[in-house]
């Protein structure tokens, strides 16, 4: 089940449980962890105080009380000391045993927050890496929504090398029609319009309904059938192909059994980088399903920089395409 990123104060998440980054005393503090007591009400720290407090890197559970969520998982994240402290281990051990947790509890769907990365001082973009290696670890095992919810634009930051790498990319490949000025734009729309009516003339309506009985009777390989022959070929289980592609179990059970589903191009992509496809077959796949990468979009350059660059992995596109505003991979 999918990784979502998401920004949004997490008080306002709607899932089975969302996770507080608390202190070992589990009595309140700021950041988050104030946000959170303040909007589940005073029946929250009746229960906090029943606890006995929480280890650094263990995790404790209550109810969600005024929250919309059903649980409020508890976890001590470590402070930041320099890195050489123990605290990665203790941040992954934050994770999993919130997740271990949520697990425990039936939950379906559980919202983090970024742990340590605020009064902590955990770097934010290495916390932001902890969290998504721990959290698409569990979900290799575990069928679980999982968000990350990011409050502050600045937690969310890939590193800069990657991002200036990528701008340039996007500079030497992005085509930006916006900059047209008016009379460029209204110039090309009327060529386009003019081509396309001569197209209509020269296409006589008696052939072109002939051929088209021909041409639907012999349709080409669909996506789904192009799909699931390439997960064949890779090797690969069904399911850890829909994993590494971040794609929800039901959404590829519908791809995979109609044969003409149309899938959205998010999640057209995201099978072609979990099968690794180079570009010219990510193309290939995308057109089956109707789509097309291109220079004018940022989203399409961004995906081409991946490829070409062999970086396939979904967690890390997704940051970049956050970071650049745009819409993520997966379900
Ligand atoms: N929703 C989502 N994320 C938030 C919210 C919110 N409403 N508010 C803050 N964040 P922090 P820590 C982000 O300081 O570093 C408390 O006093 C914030 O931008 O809340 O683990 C506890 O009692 C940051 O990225 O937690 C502890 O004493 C992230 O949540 C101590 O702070 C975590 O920031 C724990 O420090």
């Amino acid at each position: 089940m999918p990784l979502y990123i998401v920004r949004n104060d997490i008080t306002k998440m709607s899932t089975d449980a969302i996770v507080n980054a608390a202190n070992t005393s589990l009595l309140g503090g700021g950041g988050v962890d104030g946000c959170i007591h303040r909007a589940a009400g005073p029946r929250l720290i009746e229960e906090c105080r029943t606890l006995g407090g929480c280890e650094t890197g263990d995790a404790k559970i209550t109810k969600g009380y005024d929250l919309p969520c059903k649980y409020i998982i508890h976890t001590a994240g470590p402070i930041w000391r320099g890195g050489h402290n123990g605290e990665r281990d203790k941040l992954v051990s934050c994770y999993r045993r919130s997740l271990a947790l949520a697990r425990e509890y039936g939950c379906e769907s559980v919202a983090f927050p970024l742990i340590s990365a605020g009064v902590y001082g955990y770097p934010k973009n290495q916390a932001l890496h902890v969290a998504v290696d721990i959290i698409s670890e569990f979900l290799f095992e575990n069928d679980m929504t999982v968000y990350i919810v990011i409050f502050d634009r600045k937690a969310y930051q890939i590193s800069e090398k990657l991002f200036s790498d990528i701008e340039e990319y996007i500079d030497d490949n992005y085509v930006d029609e916006h900059t047209d000025d008016v009379s460029a734009r209204l110039r090309r729309q009327r060529h386009l319009e003019v081509d396309e009516g001569m197209q209509c003339i020269e296409f006589p309506m008696a052939k072109s309904i002939q051929s088209l009985d021909d041409v639907v009777s012999r349709l080409d390989e669909s996506f789904s059938e192009m799909l699931l022959r390439k997960i064949d070929e890779s090797g690969m289980t069904d399911a850890q192909c829909y994993k590494k592609a971040n794609i929800d179990r039901k959404l590829f059970s519908k791809i995979r059994s109609d044969k003409l589903y149309k899938p959205s191009k998010p999640t057209a992509i995201a099978f072609a980088i979990a099968l690794e496809l180079p570009l010219e077959e990510t193309k290939n796949m995308l057109m089956k399903a109707g789509f097309a990468l291109s220079r004018s979009s940022k989203f399409d350059v961004i995906i081409e920089y991946f490829i070409e660059h062999e970086n396939y992995n979904i967690f890390e596109i997704n940051e970049a395409l956050f970071a650049f505003d745009q819409s993520l991979l997966g379900a």
